[in-house]
């Protein structure tokens, strides 16, 4: 797997990979992977003859008391594992590659209304960030397809709007979410819990399964069933942030008639924000 740190270096391999005709899938991630990001580069090998997987802990998305600093970089692992799973180019850019111009970007993208709510709501500058990165890679990639995870639902749920407003000629895939035994969701930020806080935050989905339960038994008292969740959390020892149910399609509270549905759920464990959510089917 070869490893481009410059947008011009990056050009010049897909260029030739073009003219050869080969797919490409691309696969943006900020590092420290594990396999949940290893399970979506699994589906981008499936999908296309080319590979790109990029690594950026992108500053436009943290808010200003996150954990930017802190987020953990640990690139020569990564390499290790891409390259493993079949990765065969890594776009790593700095900072200054990406923003020359610092945090005085001029054109950012917003995904209007979708961006405000749940973790919008806690996060109001994270999903402009992540739009804007995301278009920005698009356009440096070029890709066919690209691939994202449903642990992030309502990121991905963010980039298909972008997609489909913008007409980026781009096939989004969303590939399931990688657990560990426990239902813990696999995240990066797992790795700012102590050992009795991994021990809790397992709970958290099985929390979201529990009230997956209810609303399949025909219970529909969404507000009731989201307070009952919130406080079963906090008596775990989470801090609550908010608990939706919504529908899949535009992530708005439900109509009686609405079959399509997920959970969608962040809660602070500790020094870690942890989100997670599950899609629920009714008859
Ligand atoms: P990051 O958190 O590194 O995640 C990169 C991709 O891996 C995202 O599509 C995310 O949904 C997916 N992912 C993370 N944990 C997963 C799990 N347990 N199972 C399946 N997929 C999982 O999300 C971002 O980075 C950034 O916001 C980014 C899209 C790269 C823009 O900066």
């Amino acid at each position: 797997m070869l490893t481009v740190h410059t947008i011009a270096e990056l050009r010049q391999q897909l260029n030739a990979a073009r003219r050869a005709g080969k797919k490409t899938a691309f696969v943006p991630t900020m590092g420290n992977l594990h396999r949940g990001h290893m399970s979506l580069v699994e589906e981008a090998v499936r999908q296309a003859d080319l590979v790109v997987a990029s690594i950026f802990v992108n500053p436009l998305q943290f808010g200003v008391n996150e954990d930017l600093d802190s987020y953990p970089r640990t690139l020569e692992e990564d390499q290790q594992k891409l390259a493993h799973y079949g990765c065969q180019l890594l776009f790593a850019p700095s900072a200054h590659e990406m923003y020359p111009r610092g945090s005085d970007i001029q054109t950012v993208v917003e995904v209007r209304s979708l961006s405000d709510l749940h973790c919008g709501n806690s996060r109001p500058t994270h999903f402009r960030g992540v739009a804007t990165v995301v278009t920005k890679l698009f356009g440096i990639v070029q890709p066919d397809i690209a691939v994202f995870g449903k642990k992030d639902y309502q990121q991905l749920a963010v980039i298909r709007q972008l997609t489909e407003d913008l007409s980026l000629p781009v096939d989004i895939i969303g590939v399931a979410t990688g657990r560990a035994e426990s239902g813990l969701a696999l995240s990066s930020r797992n790795g700012y819990l102590t050992e009795a806080e991994l021990a809790i935050a397992p709970t958290l989905y099985a929390t979201l399964s529990e009230l997956a339960a209810q609303l399949k038994q025909g219970n529909r008292d969404f507000q009731a069933l989201e307070e009952h969740a919130n406080q079963q959390l906090e008596s775990f020892g989470f801090e609550r942030d908010y608990i939706h149910i919504c529908r899949q399609s535009d992530l708005k509270t439900p109509t009686a008639h609405d079959h399509l549905l997920v959970i969608l759920a962040a809660a602070q464990l500790g020094s870690a924000r942890l989100i997670d959510n599950l899609e629920v089917i009714l008859n």
